[in-house]
């Protein structure tokens, strides 16, 4: 008995208490974090899709740590811009990185970066992939995709598109687009497409194509035009949005998947905490159901771990290095 209390004041001495998860923590560490307002870093301007999804999993995620978790837009640049900042913070688990496919892009599209946008970062989980929507001014003339397309093979660099810089998920669904109508448009890059959004709706941009965080709202408010969701079936959000294929773009399909990470350095017990904490937040049910809203889901929990999120984003650089390569098309 004495040798058990023994135990327990050391422990409670140390910070550490026996049953607890973190028991395997060294005690300064588990005392140590977090122990101030963390900080998500949103490589895009406030109001689009990747702050969206940010803002929801920061809530989520400050409740479960019991410390407020704030959001700082860092647009700019596709994304490297905010990318770089988590790079460079202290490796003490209390600045994070919500940066999407950009971050399996970014390596192979950006050649002289500031920045190791590879082993820069500790992954820390997967979030979620959101489907991507192609929409349009409200008084463009068209109603469907073929007519959409039509239009862009006529007017080509006469029509404007916007996107998120080189880089972002617009831009890369853009470039699908392009290339599968054999068309290019004149882009227009904003530092994200919340601010291209407002453009779109007082009709000065011509098309976007943009995840339904940010679109479907305006699509069900009747505030633009849409023609097509970039999935392989339709979505519940919008049941109504034939999917690409339907609209006879079949290979213009693209899901824009999210991740959360940590600057390289940050210890793998701080890194677990924030996945554990991630989990939580990605089961709360306020953030499911504003999620689903948005046209979205949580992935799976499997998904938001460490190991899971190095080899899918892994594979994704993989996967994207040819294409980019083979396109020719570079940010510098
Ligand atoms: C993009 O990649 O287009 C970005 O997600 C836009 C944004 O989040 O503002």
């Amino acid at each position: 008995m004495l040798r058990l209390a023994r135990r327990l004041l050391l422990a409670l001495a140390a910070g550490t208490a026996i049953t607890s998860p973190w028991a395997a923590m060294p005690a300064q560490a588990q005392q140590s974090f977090p122990n101030r307002t963390l900080t998500v870093i949103v490589p895009f301007a406030a109001g689009g899709p990747t702050d969206t999804v940010s803002r929801l999993v920061a809530e989520a995620m400050g409740r479960d740590l019991g410390q407020t978790m704030v959001v700082e837009n860092v647009g700019g640049a596709g994304g490297t811009l905010g990318a770089q900042r988590v790079a460079n913070a202290r490796p003490d688990g209390h600045t994070v990185l919500l940066h999407h496919i950009g971050m399996a892009t970014t390596p192979t599209l950006y050649r002289r970066l500031a920045y190791d946008p590879v082993n820069g970062f500790e992954p820390i989980g997967l979030v979620t992939e959101v489907p991507m929507t192609l929409v349009a001014r409200n008084n463009f003339p068209a109603t469907t995709l073929a007519e959409a397309v039509a239009i862009i093979r006529r007017d080509r660099d006469k029509l404007n598109y916007a996107n998120a810089g080189i880089g972002a998920a617009s831009h890369l669904c853009g470039l699908l687009l392009m290339s599968a109508v054999d068309a290019p448009m004149t882009t227009v890059p904003f530092r994200g497409t919340g601010p291209a959004m407002q453009e779109l709706l007082a009709g000065r941009i011509d098309l976007m194509c943009d995840q339904t965080t940010n679109t479907t709202e305006q699509i069900l408010g009747h505030q633009l035009k849409v023609f097509a969701v970039t999935t392989a079936a339709r979505i519940g959000a919008l049941p109504n949005v034939p999917t690409s294929a339907e609209g006879g773009l079949p290979a213009f399909e693209v899901s824009v998947w999210h991740g959360l990470y940590a600057p390289r350095g940050t210890s793998a017990e701080i890194v677990n905490r924030l996945s554990q904490s991630l989990q939580v937040a990605l089961r709360d049910p306020r953030l499911v159901a504003r999620f689903r809203e948005l046209g979205t889901e949580p992935v799976a929990t499997e998904r938001a771990t460490p190991a899971a999120h190095r080899a899918f984003w892994t594979a994704d650089i993989a996967k994207w290095r040819p294409i980019i390569q083979a396109a020719g098309q570079y940010a510098d």
